[in-house]
C-alpha cells in the first residue's frame, strides 16, 4: 500500500472531469486501498480519485469514528435526492478550510463496489453530504466554488501564501 499525494486546490488537476471505470480491475482494488490508506492518514472521511490526480469516476469514504467502515463507489450516481440541508464542510484539498454549504438533505445513489456489484444506498446527513461532495470532485468541482467570489479569492490567497511557506 502507498500514501498518495493530494492535489491542493488552486490546482487545476481538480477541475479535470473524471471517466467511467469500465472494468473493475486488480488495479482498481489496488488504488482504492492507497486511496483508504491516504485518506485515513490524512485523516479524512472521503476521497475521490481527482485529488489523487487520477481521473477515473470512483471515491472512498468512511464517516465512522472508528474508522473501520470504508465505503467504495465505482460510477456513484445520483438517482433521487430530497430536501436542502446547509452544513460545514471541509476538504483534503482545501485544507483549514471549513465553510458552510447547502446541499440535498438525502440522496439515492447507486454505485458499483471494489468487486463490480451493483449497489443502490439511500444516505442522509453527514453521508449524504459526503457523497454529494466527493461526486462534485469527479465532475472537477470543488466545494469552495459553491462560495462568493470574495470568499474564493480570499481562499486561493491563503492557501498560495501557506504553499509559499512550506517550499
Ligand atoms: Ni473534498
Amino acid at each position: 500500500m502507498a500514501i498518495l499525494k493530494i492535489l491542493q486546490y488552486p490546482d487545476e488537476r481538480l477541475h479535470k472531469t473524471a471517466k467511467k471505470v469500465e472494468q473493475v480491475t486488480d488495479d482498481t482494488r489496488r488504488l482504492i486501498r492507497d486511496m483508504a490508506e491516504t485518506m485515513y492518514a490524512a485523516p479524512g472521511v472521503g476521497l475521490a480519485a481527482t485529488q489523487v490526480d487520477v481521473h477515473l469516476r470512483l471515491f472512498v469514504a468512511d464517516i465512522s469514528e472508528t474508522h473501520d467502515q470504508l465505503r467504495v463507489f465505482i460510477n456513484p450516481e445520483i438517482l433521487a435526492s430530497d430536501g436542502d440541508e446547509e452544513s460545514e464542510e471541509g476538504c483534503l484539498s482545501v485544507p483549514g478550510v471549513y465553510e458552510k454549504v447547502c446541499r440535498a438533505e438525502k440522496v439515492t445513489v447507486r454505485a458499483l463496489d471494489e468487486n463490480g456489484r451493483p449497489f443502490t444506498l439511500d444516505a442522509d446527513g453527514f453521508l449524504a453530504v459526503c457523497i454529494q461532495h466527493e461526486i462534485d470532485h469527479l465532475r472537477g468541482k470543488v466545494f469552495v466554488e459553491y462560495l462568493s467570489q470574495l470568499k474564493q479569492t480570499r481562499i486561493r490567497a491563503k492557501l498560495k501564501k501557506r504553499m509559499r511557506e512550506i517550499l
